[in-house]
């Protein structure tokens, strides 16, 4: 038997996870919510209500899934990519766990851990597929051809796709994260409303900046008409926003699709919550015959499930760390 404690604390989610034979018995997660005042992430507290939550969040994991802490194998922890102050608080903790109870220690990659998520649970992709991962960070394309062999196609040149959402909401005068809202808004909305610019970028890679400052402009030049125009039509603009970015998203997946011949589709990340994604995804994989794989929701976003899911497949290849391992801000799939 394999008992793994995972840990996350890359951005403004402190997690833990006990995941038992590649079983997932317990994923808390405890969120941050200082930083909406601020309209985004602030580092430094981030890292200090990492040290706060981290110990009964642990323990909250271990009650859930039963078990005692002696019981625990080995640990894994995000090494990065992520805000270098809370990667600490989670390596520090993993390490002095690790050591206290002479276990093994796993490092796992963030991104790599979103992609992996799809190991949780039925169905489960084979290799090899293609992932779409959309994070506040990151908007990649990979190859994924193993559990730990992943290939980057494409990228994003300027903003996340996270971020275009979360900047756009901004505009629109919406609290952070933005991206949940613009999604609730886009339900009662027109996606067809206003007419927003493609950006022909080439290639697998991607662009959100231009498409922000074209969002802000229209804005602006409504509001001159009728200073009510965000009152009066959030719905509509939210869901031409969400809709635009959707199609950008869905045409660069397309693209790779007939680069690679795989048909194997995954999507990954806090935006792969986004309803318009979901939904498009499902209509493209039916028009073009993809497997679609699609995480549950309290998947997509960060959580440790993902790291514990991750830290038992290196478990299993014997992919052990010492303690002088470190954090990364900056780390590749
Ligand atoms: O993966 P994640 O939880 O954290 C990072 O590693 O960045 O992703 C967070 C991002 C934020 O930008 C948030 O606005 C976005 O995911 N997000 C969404 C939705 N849920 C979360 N964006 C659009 N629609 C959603 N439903
Ligand atoms: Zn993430």
């Amino acid at each position: 038997m394999a008992v793994i404690l995972g840990i996350e604390s890359s951005c403004d989610e402190t997690s833990a996870s006990i995941c038992i034979d590649g079983e997932i018995k317990s994923n808390i997660i405890a969120g941050q919510a200082i930083h909406a005042k601020y309209g985004g992430v602030v580092p430094e507290l981030a890292s200090r209500a990492h040290q706060l939550h981290i110990i009964p969040t642990v323990d909250e994991a271990i009650q859930q899934a039963k078990i005692h802490k002696n019981d625990i194998d080995a640990v894994a922890f995000t090494r990065g990519p992520g805000l270098l102050g809370s990667l600490l608080v989670g390596t520090s903790f993993a390490k002095s766990f690790a050591l206290a109870r002479q276990i093994p220690l796993i490092e796992v990659n963030h991104m790599q851990a979103h992609i992996l998520a799809h190991f949780i649970e039925e169905p489960k992709p084979s290799f090899p597929f293609l992932c779409l991962t959309v994070s506040g960070g990151h908007t990649q394309i990979v190859l994924v051809k193993d559990y730990f062999d992943m290939e980057l196609l494409g990228q994003t040149l300027d903003d996340a796709a996270g971020e275009a959402f979360d900047k756009t909401a901004k505009i629109l005068n919406l609290p952070y994260p933005g991206g949940p809202l613009i999604d609730k808004y886009a339900r009662d909305g027109n996606p067809d409303a206003y007419k927003l610019p493609e950006p022909q970028i080439p290639e697998l890679n991607f662009s959100f900046s231009g498409l922000k400052t074209a969002i802000l402009y229209m804005v602006q030049a409504e509001e001159k008409k009728n200073p009510d125009f965000l009152a009066e039509n959030m719905a509509d603009v939210c869901a031409s926003v969400q809709q635009r970015i959707v199609s950008i998203l869905l045409n660069k997946l397309k693209k790779a699709t007939k680069q690679t011949g795989v048909l194997d589709i995954a999507i990954a990340g806090g935006v792969s919550a986004n309803s318009g994604l979901r939904q498009g995804l499902l209509e493209m994989g039916k028009q073009y015959g993809w497997n679609v794989f699609i995480p549950k929701f309290e998947y997509c976003t960060d959580n440790a499930a993902m790291i514990a899911i991750a830290g038992y497949h290196k478990y299993l290849q014997k992919e052990f760390v010492g303690q002088d391992i470190a954090p990364l801000a900056r780390m590749h799939v």
